[in-house]
């Protein structure tokens, strides 16, 4: 396995399910593991970091502006992540079923164009503040794809508009989505973290 990414990888009494976890501008692989932990209690855990620096602040691609992304960067850094995430599967988690990935922001902004791009990887994802990651380029298939979206209607940096059409490409290309929205902004509340973990544990 080549170690293209800074990750942790924490071993679950369940080693079947895996959860990869994506984190928000600025943050780490560390970041959302008690998230993780919270969703499923006895998943094993991989928590990748981006690759790219903003100023100091680890992401997964680069963006021109706010809501503005390379889209070039995105798609190279998307094929690196998905090779990285291949290989890290096989290595740690030789036995997985049952593959989950988190991401919050620009992590659930990966996540999408990791569906929606790339040979699958996991049969669920749960997509806290996301956006649509590019436009005018094919979508996969998401048939058995199963995804939750969390959004704030107040969020600042990821408008409505860009949540609603990204439910709307999941689903015409028949992925299953349950969109819940908060009366928040870009912040992670515990609200949404909690009906994840409901949603997750219903399916
Ligand atoms: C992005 O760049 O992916 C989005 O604007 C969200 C973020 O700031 O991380």
């Amino acid at each position: 396995m080549k170690e293209t990414h800074h990750h942790i990888f924490i071993e679950g009494t369940n080693v079947k399910n895996v959860l990869i976890l994506l984190h928000g501008t600025g943050g780490n692989e560390h970041d959302l593991v008690n998230i993780g932990k919270h969703i499923d209690p006895d998943a094993s855990i991989l928590g990748v970091r981006g690759n790219v620096l903003e100023g100091d602040m680890p992401r997964y691609f680069r963006r021109l502006s706010e809501g503005v992304f390379d889209e070039e960067d995105l798609f190279f850094r998307a094929q690196e992540l998905h090779k990285f995430l291949k290989e890290a599967l096989h290595h740690y988690a030789p036995k997985n079923e049952q593959i989950s990935i988190i991401g919050y922001s620009n992590g659930a902004n990966i996540a999408a164009t990791l569906l929606m791009k790339h040979e699958k990887l996991a049969d669920r994802a749960i997509l806290f503040h996301a956006m649509v990651p590019y436009r005018n380029q094919e979508v996969r298939v998401l048939t058995n794809t199963q995804v939750f979206i969390g959004a704030g209607s107040n969020d600042p940096i990821i408008p409505q508009n860009e949540t609603l059409e990204l439910i709307d490409v999941l689903r015409s290309n028949h992925a299953s989505v349950k969109d819940i929205w908060y009366n928040n902004g870009h912040q992670l509340t515990m609200n949404e973290v909690d009906d994840a973990q409901k949603w997750y544990a219903s399916i």
